[in-house]
């Protein structure tokens, strides 16, 4: 039976990442696989990963996590922002990999048909702590507490002034060609970034979910007819309800993050066919 099956948050700079990476495979030659984001900052390991995987898996369909899209000092390709994001496009294109900037795909299996829509919307501070009115705000404190996102050292918005400017002009695009997807068919939205902020509400340091996503896409699950929502970045690998609608964070995350949890790491996570719930 074909399946769609998804992973993020693969970050294959660390070699035990990557021997995960070497031995995923799907479970038949027909299936699908969604990689929402952080596969790598360097872009010819983000090509290595996404060429390898693409020649196992029938389709491939990547967005970006934050990680893609830093300018690393060890990366020989020091493109910034919008351009460097392009650049992962062209790459994807020629991989064969689908991406936030291709055609929405349709995916016929098991309980389909259901439109494939990779999101690249990026986060706007507007996940702050309760009491916090602005970003700038939640910024100073989040620097007080030592709680800063690389982001700010390294993911740079050009030709945007901020990552909130570049995240508004996503948002604009990404619900334009939502709206314009094939009516009447569920979705299956892949975000690096959850689309709902109650996932964050777990995490060890809350001043850090200002980088997790944007309040804008609170209601995208209901108003885009999701079957299921697909996100990383958290870390935190878990199903989630939301309006009737499942979540799913498929993250593999550091090897210090997966190596004390009794789950085998690198496990593909079952989108569709839906999964049967546990007794
Ligand atoms: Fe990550
Ligand atoms: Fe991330």
């Amino acid at each position: 039976m074909t399946s769609l099956l998804a992973i993020s948050d693969l970050h294959i700079g660390y070699k035990e990442n990557r021997r995960i990476v070497e031995e995923l495979r799907p479970l038949s030659t027909s299936d699908w696989l969604l990689v929402a984001g952080d596969v790598s900052e360097k872009v010819s390991d983000v090509e290595w990963t996404l060429g390898l995987l693409a020649e196992r898996f029938e389709k491939v369909v990547w967005a970006p996590g934050n990680h893609e899209l830093w300018t690393h000092p060890s990366d020989p390709v020091q493109l910034r922002g919008e351009e460097r994001y392009r650049h992962l496009v062209e790459l994807c294109r020629g991989l064969g990999v689908t991406t936030p900037e291709d055609p929405y795909l349709t995916w016929t299996g098991p309980e389909g048909p259901v439109t494939v829509a990779p999101l690249f919307v990026l986060y706007d501070y507007t996940f702050r702590m309760p009491g916090v009115a602005t970003k700038e705000e939640a910024l100073a404190i989040a620097y007080d507490k030592g709680v800063v996102c690389t982001d700010e050292m390294l993911l740079h918005p050009d030709p945007y002034p901020t990552r909130d400017a570049w995240c508004e002009a996503r948002i604009a695009e990404t619900e334009r060609r939502l709206e314009a997807r094939p009516p009447g068919v569920p979705t299956v939205l892949v975000n690096h970034y959850p689309l709902v902020r109650d996932p964050t509400q777990v995490m060890y340091h809350p001043e850090f979910a200002i980088w997790c996503g944007t309040e804008r896409t609170a209601d995208w699950h209901v108003r885009f007819d999701a079957h299921t929502v697909v996100y990383g970045h958290l870390h935190i690998p878990r199903t989630t309800w939301y309006d009737g609608v499942r979540f799913e964070e498929v993250s593999l995350g550091y090897p210090r993050e997966w190596r004390p949890r009794s789950t085998p790491p690198g496990r593909l996570r079952h989108i569709l066919p839906s999964p049967r719930p546990v007794a």
